[in-house]
């Protein structure tokens, strides 16, 4: 990964739900830590070797709990994956008011209203239930608020002479919405900024809100001097929600709201992957062994269509495997020639509308298999766990990448894929992923809610003649390769010194 430009040494705190580290208790008492893997932490952890970094989040286990009581609940020294040391500081205990903050208002309501999930004749329905766990969103997100204000005091009371910049705060998505404005109220002087993962809906979803959780969230983020989103699309969005809902005043050409006195910079920087890190993983020993696994799931001579997800049912597994029984169906010649395998990580599993929906993705394979399977062919093969390496062996070794959300603020696997991808594999890739903006033109295009076109895109990338595929491999390579998780990291940085000098930014 190429080295971004020097800059100035800042005062970073970044927060987050899930931290870089997980800690647990051992059988001796010991505590064990694993580092969290995914580009956040990647692009992150690089920051803590050219800036002070300190880096709040929730504990999520006895684990966290227990090494966050041994630092005093205080801030406590780690290293990042390249040796730089950073500060850790872990907020509260997954107890009653987590629980309520997690499954029942971040997911599935925040979660589901984002990725437009819900069907409106019936859900979501909000009662006096969803008004208590709002209440414990409040309390959660101040939980987050205060660790950042007292780590901001301690920073500011330890200033360098020379050190006349404030810190700054990048708080990281929805789950932590009403974290700028509290710590705006503690801290006026701190520059702010906020990065959201998921897309922004449109003002019509928010609708389905209480009017004040609305304004509550919208307030907070023009708290920030900047909000960060992943695309154009989500930026509009915002803006747009600010317009009608508060009546701030927006310039949409700037992307500027201003709102009380104050200006708010909406950008888009569409979030990518750590290529040389990534990249290493494909040599470990473990990724080989999956390889062989894998290979032995193609036909001989024939193709594999590969998928790798959390089983969200924003990621549209469900409507996948129809799309795929129709190209069965439809197309008998492809019968013990092509195979499908999928890496899928169940995710939220305490969340009701999670739990049945990995019950439908069973069912569907299940009806699958016994429908077109033979004794000497399987069409579907699941591998259901969290294995992050049997993901990337998969990414090796596809024909087809199927990536097929229905929403998805960026969508990582569409990127990470084509990196490491050694078959000129071709992807085919919904329009409703924000890397879709990128990809697009050297993609295979879906819908994610028509299943014949998706049963057609499928065929379509299956048979693609071998000079297309190679030029579409190489051109989605390229386009990963040049604008990585670096890049992503670095933009915000330059945009916050241009700001913080008072310097316009260029048009989006
Ligand atoms: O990218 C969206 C996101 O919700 C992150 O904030 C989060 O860490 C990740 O997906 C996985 O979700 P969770 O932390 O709920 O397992």
């Amino acid at each position: 990964m190429t080295e971004g430009p020097a800059r100035e040494r800042r005062r970073l705190l970044v927060a987050s739900n899930r931290g870089p580290v997980g800690f647990r208790v051992a059988d001796g008492g010991n505590l064990v830590s694993s580092r969290g893997g995914g580009g956040l932490v990647t692009a992150l952890g690089g920051l803590a070797r050219h800036h002070d970094l300190t880096w709040v989040c929730h504990a999520l286990g006895d684990g966290d709990v227990e090494a966050s009581r041994q630092a005093g609940d205080a801030a406590f020294d780690e290293m990042s994956r390249d040796g730089a040391r950073y500060r850790l500081r872990f907020v509260g205990a997954p107890d009653a008011t987590y629980e309520l903050y997690y499954n029942t208002i971040s997911n599935p309501l925040l979660w589901f209203l984002h990725h437009r999930l819900y069907g409106f004749g019936e859900t979501p329905t909000i009662d006096r239930g969803t008004y208590a766990a709002w209440r414990a969103y409040e309390q959660v997100n101040r939980r987050v608020a205060e660790a950042i204000d007292a780590e901001a005091t301690q920073m500011c009371a330890s200033d360098a002479e020379d050190d006349d910049d404030p810190p700054v705060v990048i708080v990281h998505d929805y789950q932590l919405f009403l974290v700028p404005g509290m710590v705006r109220e503690r801290q006026p002087d701190l520059f702010l900024q906020f990065f959201l993962h998921i897309p922004f809906p449109g003002f019509g979803a928010w609708r389905a809100l209480p009017r004040p959780w609305c304004r509550q969230v919208c307030e907070s983020l023009l708290a920030c001097e900047i909000v960060g989103f992943q695309t154009r699309r989500d930026v509009s969005n915002f803006l747009r929600t600010c317009e009608q809902l508060l009546g701030a005043e927006v310039d949409y050409d700037s992307q500027r709201v201003r709102y009380l006195g104050a200006t708010t910079q909406a950008r888009a920087y569409p979030i990518s992957v750590a290529v040389d890190e990534f990249r290493d993983h494909v040599q470990s020993p473990t990724v080989e062994r999956y390889r062989d696994r894998i290979r032995a799931m193609r036909p001989e001579g024939g193709k594999l269509i590969v998928r790798v997800d959390r089983t969200d049912p924003s990621k549209n597994i469900v409507r996948g495997y129809r799309a795929y029984e129709l190209l069965l169906h439809e197309h008998p010649e492809l019968h013990g020639e092509v195979a499908m395998f999928c890496q899928l990580d169940p995710s939220r599993q305490d969340v009701p509308e999670y739990s049945r929906y990995l019950e439908r993705i069973q069912a569907t394979a299940e009806r699958l298999n016994a429908t077109f399977g033979t004794s000497t062919w399987t069409p579907l093969h699941v591998n259901l766990d969290s294995n992050f390496l049997a993901g990337v062996a998969g990414y090796c070794e596809y024909d087809v990448l199927y990536v097929n959300p229905v929403a998805d603020g960026m969508n990582l696997v569409s990127k990470e894929g084509p990196l490491v991808n050694e078959r000129d594999g071709v992807v085919v890739l919904s329009d409703q992923a924000g890397s879709f903006n990128e990809l697009g033109p050297y993609v295979t295009a879906i819908n994610p809610f028509d299943v014949a076109q998706q049963a057609d895109a499928l065929y379509a990338a299956l048979t693609m003649d071998t000079e297309q595929r190679v030029a579409r491999a190489q051109m989605l390579r390229q386009q990963v390769q040049v604008y990585d998780v670096r890049r992503w990291m670095d933009d915000q940085l330059d945009e916050i010194e241009r700001i913080t000098e008072g310097a316009p930014l260029p048009l989006q």
